[in-house]
């Protein structure tokens, strides 16, 4: 894969910003800073700049981009936690880090979270958690997780997937396959534009997972629980058809059994992706944003170690238009889909 190298200077350049923005700031949720953080990103080096500018308006047959070089102190960033649930004092030893995912995804669009996903918070922390070691989501590990769109049942899922990694002793790789060009018969390219097929929410979305809500949250996860019973029929595919754009988690799909058709686009189409699938290693201080609308990922198993050594990351989705989510957050500056 590809990377963007970052130079001496631009890491300096960028140290010198994040620490700039730390300074005044306790989280890179805090609301004025997500306010200004499109500002902030113009004083970013001009060459990271226009490569993630170019990234978003090009849409490239790679769809994702990584951003290499930036140092991460291993000792200052602290033990991998037990739990995404951090206190704001333990979130605060990654803030450098956290603003740095901030700032290069404003480029691409607006961060967004859940409140439904990690109690609301817009980025998540994403470690193996003891007792999740068989779970089809991020805090999982035993289990491969099946390449997906993230957020895929949702309407309002971002454009990008950014992922900022802290550690990742064992080399677990993220999984990673583009959309572009994939060699499908002309009839099933066809029938993937039409509204077949179900996706029902992940478990990241469930209360199973974790993701107490302050206050109940009951009617929230109702709202998911619709989508669980009564998913929407929707297509996989959509936009151009020389180079069309993706919506997909065969984990969550129930097979089409009354248009065999249908069922047989499906399985041609996870047939070629799987084909395609490959390994992204991702080491520590590389950021990666991957189009979620172009591209579809997933991790391979691994053993957790559970000795403050283990794999994370920082999450955080992107989307292009937060307009699109306007009537679901409290109001126009909220980042968290209710
Ligand atoms: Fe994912």
């Amino acid at each position: 894969m590809e990377r963007f190298v970052l130079t001496r200077d631009e890491v300096a350049s960028l140290q010198t910003l994040v620490a700039a923005i730390a300074a005044t700031h306790d989280s890179a949720e805090d609301p004025d800073f997500l306010l200004e953080a499109a500002l902030w990103a113009q004083e970013m080096p001009r060459r990271l700049r226009a490569a993630l500018n170019a990234f978003r308006l090009t849409e490239p047959d790679a769809a994702q981009i990584i951003i290499s070089g930036f140092p991460v102190d291993d000792e200052k960033i602290g033990a991998t936690p037990e739990h995404w649930n951090l206190s704001a004092e333990e979130r605060s030893a990654t803030l450098e880090e956290e603003i740095l995912l901030v700032l290069t995804g404003s480029l691409l669009g607006d961060c967004i979270g859940w409140r439904t996903q990690q109690a609301g918070r817009i980025i998540h922390d994403v470690m193996p958690v003891r007792g999740m070691e068989q779970e089809q989501i991020g805090i999982g590990s035993e289990q491969p997780i099946w390449w997906h769109t993230e957020d895929a049942f949702h309407p309002l899922r971002g454009d990008y997937l950014g992922m900022m990694f802290l550690r990742n002793p064992d080399r677990v790789p993220t999984t990673f396959a583009s959309l572009e060009r994939l060699d499908l018969d002309a009839e099933d390219w066809q029938t993937l534009f039409e509204p077949h097929y179900t996706i029902r929410p992940d478990q990241s979305h469930h209360p199973a997972s974790g993701a107490e809500l302050e206050g109940g949250g009951n009617g929230l996860y109702g709202r998911i629980e619709r989508m669980q019973t009564e998913p929407e029929k929707i297509a996989l595919l959509s936009g151009d058809p020389r180079s069309p754009y993706i919506r997909i988690d065969p984990y969550f799909m129930d097979p089409v059994t009354d248009d065999p058709r249908a069922q047989r686009a499906f399985e041609a189409l996870v047939k070629a992706l799987d084909a395609r699938l490959a390994d992204l290693l991702l080491e520590p201080g590389e950021i990666c944003f991957v189009d979620n609308m172009k591209a579809v990922h997933g991790r391979r198993a691994f053993k957790a170690r559970y000795d403050g050594r283990d794999r994370w990351f920082k999450r955080m989705n992107v989307t292009r238009d937060l307009r699109k989510s306007r009537a679901d957050r409290a109001g126009a500056t909220s980042r968290v889909i209710q």
